[in-house]
């Protein structure tokens, strides 16, 4: 299938590792112009060197995506190098710690949501303003199979995910009117550096897991609650992310799509 986004100028937060780096990565691949934005100066540099390196045409900026004055910063950036926005990827996200939500700290309350919501509010107005006038656009907002249901010990970063998902349903018919689609993409399980330092919060606080490797306290969450038994790929991530921006989708949009080997069935 012809994605049609060669020459697309795309930002990708928190495009310095992990599933940002796939997205980044593939995007490229595809012919897309690609802002690899992070707040960690040697990641996002890496990942632009090597679109650069596989031939493809890459910047990096760094940029703390909860930061309006660095988002505007990021998207100003963008368009004084390549002239435009036509795709943003709010892919920045987390969880700060793991607690039941009534022993939650409200800093860590405050910072998951400042992370997850707040960073994809601030970059898709910042870049709606770029796409209004052109009357073209496309927006990934990243959730999670926890915006779809409750997990315990996450309360905050559900809650957050979940408010990611009602947002991109709104900004989708907010901004249906100027040909811009918004949609959300919901993985289950990718073993990335986020999910190694939540493995790591796990093994801290369960004294079952004190002898078990990260990998393994990833690999037994998997088996334990996905249908097909296996992990997602980052890479299979950036699939559906790399097909949710083009032409073929263009009829997409206020959706919040699962990927997580069957959790979600709603
Ligand atoms: N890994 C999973 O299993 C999984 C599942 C569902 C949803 N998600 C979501 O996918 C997204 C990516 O997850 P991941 O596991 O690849 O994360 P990760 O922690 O491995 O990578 C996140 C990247 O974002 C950067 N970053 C962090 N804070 C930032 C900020 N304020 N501004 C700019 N950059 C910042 C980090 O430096 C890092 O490069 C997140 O929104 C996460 O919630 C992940």
């Amino acid at each position: 299938m012809e994605l049609m986004i060669k020459d697309k100028i795309a930002v990708v937060t928190g495009g310095g590792s992990g599933i940002g780096e796939a997205i980044a990565l593939r995007l490229a691949s595809e012919g897309a112009k690609v802002v690899v934005a992070d707040l960690d100066p040697e990641a996002a540099k890496k990942v632009a060197g090597t679109i650069q390196t596989q031939g493809g045409d890459a910047v990096f900026v760094v940029c703390d995506a909860t930061n309006p004055g660095a988002v505007d910063a990021l998207m100003e950036k963008t368009v004084r190098t390549y002239g435009a926005v036509d795709i943003l990827v709010n892919n920045v996200g987390g969880g700060t710690g793991i607690n039941l939500v009534v022993k939650t700290l409200l800093e860590d309350w405050d910072k998951t949501i400042e992370l997850n919501l707040r960073s994809a509010y601030l970059c898709c107005c910042a870049a709606a303003k770029i796409m209004i006038p052109r009357k073209q656009g496309r927006i990934i907002n990243m959730s999670s199979i926890s915006g779809k249901q409750g997990e315990p010990l996450l309360g905050a970063y559900c809650a957050a995910k979940s408010g990611v998902i009602g947002f991109t349903q709104t900004l989708a018919r907010e901004l249906a009117r100027y040909d811009i689609t918004v949609n959300a993409v919901c993985p289950g399980y990718v073993f990335t550096p986020g999910w190694e330092k939540l493995a790591q919060a796990l093994k801290d606080s369960q004294p079952a897991l004190a002898d078990k490797s990260l990998l393994e306290i990833f690999e037994a969450r998997v088996r334990s609650v996905t249908p097909l038994r296996r992990p997602q790929e980052a890479s299979e991530i950036a699939g559906l992310v790399a097909y949710l921006v083009s032409y073929e989708a263009r009829s997409i949009t206020g959706q919040a799509i699962s990927i997580d080997g069957g959790i979600a069935t709603g």
